[in-house]
């Protein structure tokens, strides 16, 4: 009933000659996919030209960041209108580098969200916990303040739109993937939260993704779980042969 996502977050990697390459190796090894959504989501600059080249293909294309104005004396920023004018469809919000390195809040975060949703975009919207607030028993209160205030005003209709990836920051990067039963934990957790904002069938239908070190040997684990409907992939992303394999995981 909820159709799997699987997307990769290219971060700040590839080039425009680049970024051409592994789409183009990506349309090949994915064409006959039909029942996972796959999105990438290049640098800005790349996306104008990623959007030519995944044009009549099963890939959709996504931004990694964006402001919430529409236009105006906003030195460096861009836009959800300018990111649909360059073909995205899908927009990542809040992720955990977001919100450390650059001092996103959730209140922000939610802004960028209801602005992406009022451009008739989807959002991918990131969560997750540091060590320390796991290891401090502070995961759940963090994750209720991460949905609650994040996705604050979101309309039922306009949730069908939101995709949440629960990404627990010390398994970014790291090598450290959540086992199956945290991850699974995490996700019904969050489901509740949601079920809790909008109705339980909005949160029935919503898509939880799950993201850190996400490879090619540990997806079908990940997938086996209830609540897990797809992943965000940073590292394994950069290579065709490792993002496909994620995109065919076994299903069970
Ligand atoms: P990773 O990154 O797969 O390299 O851990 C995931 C992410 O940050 O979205």
């Amino acid at each position: 009933m909820r159709k799997p996502m699987i997307a990769g977050n290219w971060k700040l990697h590839k080039t425009i000659p680049e970024a051409i390459e592994l789409i183009e190796g990506l349309k090949k090894e994915t064409a006959a996919v039909a029942d996972v959504e796959i999105v990438v989501a290049p640098v800005f600059t790349a996306l104008a030209a990623a959007a030519a080249a995944v044009k009549g293909s099963n890939i959709a294309l996504a931004a990694q960041n964006c402001y919430f104005e529409k236009s105006g004396a906003f030195t460096g920023e861009v836009s959800p209108a300018l990111l649909k004018d360059a073909g995205c469809s899908h927009v990542i919000l809040g992720h955990s580098e977001r919100r450390q390195i650059f001092g996103e809040s959730n209140d922000l975060i939610n802004r960028k969200v209801k602005a992406v949703l009022a451009e008739g975009l989807n959002a991918i919207f990131c969560i997750g916990e540091t060590l320390e607030e796991r290891e401090g028993d502070r995961m759940m209160d963090v994750l209720r303040s991460q949905v609650v205030d994040g996705l604050k005003n979101i309309s039922a209709a306009d949730m069908q739109r939101v995709v949440v990836a629960y990404e627990p920051v010390w398994a970014i990067g790291t090598g450290k993937t959540a086992t199956g039963d945290q991850a699974q934990e995490a996700h019904s957790f969050v489901r509740g939260l949601i079920s809790g904002l909008c109705g339980p069938d909005v949160a029935s239908q919503t898509r939880i993704l799950y993201g850190g070190s996400v490879k090619p040997d540990n997806v079908d684990g990940l997938m086996a779980q209830d609540d897990i409907d797809g992943t965000l992939v940073g590292g394994a992303s950069l290579k065709v042969a490792d993002f496909a394999r994620i995109v065919a995981f076994e299903k069970n």
